[in-house]
């Protein structure tokens, strides 16, 4: 972690988190801070030389962290994976649905099985696995689930139909199982993270060539200080911004939160360019 860590540092010991899409960017950081507090974390995706790597930098860091090789639009991956979870550690406490794949395509060209690939990974990945962690849940009297969404279905972001369609999915999900899943003491939250520049945003915001489109990260690169410009709290997102806020929403002190789509983008999705003579520009 960068900064200090906020928690306690035996907040999740005894727990056990399933995070997917563990290996990399955003889900590295969430399985870093969870193990860092105490966490027995299991990191589950289909690449599993990155699974392995990921889970040995983390154990070197003192971590009691696991991979678990599977593909989340595969039910029967997803039912097989928890199971040998629950069997292995015991429980399941936490599950973070992080793992996502999306690319820009315009929605006039975008070919059936790119549609059918991105709501399969997200939306229905998102259902997969949380429906295969509520018998685990339910027998052990409770648990958390936080998915990881995003904030650009609120607007509209094109040559995204596929990833902002899914994400809505999502937080319809989110709220649904919070209230069929509370007499079971499982909570149900979401974080809707701002633009985080790890490598798998970056490729995917590389948008076809010929698109006309421009490349986020490209413009980032050409103006300098576009984060100070479009996003109000100054700078790009890291992972252990979601970290922390995946920390709090699964921790006893949010024990009256479920439902809850948390925000973590600086106050991006809020900003527009000012009215001349409004607000001064950042
Ligand atoms: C058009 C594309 C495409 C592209 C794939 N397809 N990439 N179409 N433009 N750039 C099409 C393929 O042609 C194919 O359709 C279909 O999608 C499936 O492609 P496959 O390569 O067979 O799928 P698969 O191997 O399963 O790969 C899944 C993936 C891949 C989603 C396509 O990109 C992936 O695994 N990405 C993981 C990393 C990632 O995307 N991370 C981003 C998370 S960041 P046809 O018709 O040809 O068969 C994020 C952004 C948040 O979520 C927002 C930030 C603010
Ligand atoms: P990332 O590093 O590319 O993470 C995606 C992860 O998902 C990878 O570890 C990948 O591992 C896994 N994955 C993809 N397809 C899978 C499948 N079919 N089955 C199992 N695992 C799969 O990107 P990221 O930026 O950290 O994104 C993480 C999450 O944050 C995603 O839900 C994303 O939508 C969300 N988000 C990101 C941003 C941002 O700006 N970065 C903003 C808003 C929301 P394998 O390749 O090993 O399968």
């Amino acid at each position: 972690m960068s900064t200090p860590s906020p928690f306690r540092p035996d907040l999740y010991a005894g727990q056990v988190a399933l995070v997917t899409g563990g290996g990399s960017g955003i889900g590295f950081g969430v399985s870093a801070l969870l193990s860092s507090l105490g966490a027995t974390v299991v990191i589950a995706s289909r690449n599993a030389a990155r699974l392995e790597d990921a889970a040995a930098r983390l154990r070197a860091a003192g971590g009691d962290v696991h991979p678990v090789t599977l593909d989340v639009r595969d039910p029967e991956a997803v039912k097989g994976g928890v199971e040998s979870v629950a069997a292995t550690h015991g429980r399941i406490d936490l599950l973070v649905n992080n793992a996502a794949g999306n690319f820009y395509v315009p929605s006039e060209t975008m070919s059936a099985n790119a549609w059918r690939s991105v709501l399969e990974i997200d939306l229905f990945g998102t259902f997969y696995c949380t429906q295969a962690v509520f018998p685990v849940m339910q027998r052990q009297g409770g648990g958390n689930v936080v998915n990881i969404s995003m904030t650009l279905h609120y607007r509209g972001w094109p040559m995204m139909a596929h990833a902002t369609a899914a994400k809505a999915g999502i937080d319809a999900l989110t709220r649904t199982l919070a209230v069929e899943w509370a007499p079971h003491g499982i909570r149900v939250n979401a974080i809707a993270p701002g633009p985080i520049p790890t490598e798998g945003v970056r490729k995917a915001f590389t948008p076809p060539s010929g698109s006309g489109a421009a490349d986020v990260f490209a413009v980032e690169r050409a103006m300098g200080d576009y984060a100070k410009q479009t996003i109000p709290l100054g700078r790009w997102g890291t992972p252990e911004d979601v970290a922390n806020a995946v920390a709090f929403l699964a921790s006893s002190g949010a024990s009256w939160v479920t439902g809850a789509i948390l925000v973590v983008d600086g106050g991006e999705w809020l900003w527009k360019p000012q009215m001349p003579g409004g607000a001064p520009a950042r």
